[in-house]
């Protein structure tokens, strides 16, 4: 089991104006499989507080995976990208092209999303878009490689030749 924190970005959200519907996509999304979600917020969209809540779930609370939701687009409060950038040590630029790409063939405004991936030391982070439909797309697009990703970077496993990849 790999332990993640589902962390949704949304100014409205963070004041319980809006119901988080996409938090609760990821969770039905990933139950059942090789997850377990112990940590859960919703925070404005302040880079600040959004890197400071990824660093104290990476380095603290040592959770295996972070999935962000929202605050990926180009309006001027979306920041999650760049919250992200700043605590992340290495890039894993393979998941968030993944979800570009299954997302433009759904809509062009898949294009839109300008989400990063990386590591914090052990902890992978994922930006996904903010719309529950967005989720529900972008995470059926990485689910089929993350556990693989999730047991290389834990160091679980070191053997890329599967036999049935
Ligand atoms: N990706 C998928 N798969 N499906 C979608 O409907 N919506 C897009 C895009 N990515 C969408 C998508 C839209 S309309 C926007 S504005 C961006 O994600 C950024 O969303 P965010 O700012 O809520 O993160």
């Amino acid at each position: 089991m790999f332990t993640v924190g589902i962390l949704t970005i949304s100014d409205k959200g963070s004041k319980g104006e809006r119901e988080d519907e996409s938090g609760s996509v990821i969770r039905k999304m990933i139950t059942g499989l090789d997850f377990e979600v112990t940590h859960y917020d919703v925070v404005p969209d302040e880079k600040g507080e959004i890197s400071g809540k990824m660093i104290e779930w990476a380095d603290t609370a040592k959770i295996d995976l972070i999935l962000t939701t929202g605050g990926t687009g180009l309006s001027p409060r979306d920041v999650t990208p760049e919250a992200t950038l700043s605590v992340i040590d290495r890039l894993a630029p393979g998941f968030s092209e993944a979800m570009r790409a299954e997302s433009i063939r759904k809509t062009p405004r898949g294009m839109l999303s300008r989400g990063v991936s990386g590591t914090l030391g052990k902890t992978l982070i994922i930006n996904l878009p903010g719309s529950p439909k967005a989720v529900r797309e972008c995470l059926a697009a990485i689910l089929p490689a993350l556990t693989h990703g999730m047991e290389m970077l834990s160091g679980r496993s070191s053997e890329c030749a599967a036999k049935d990849i």
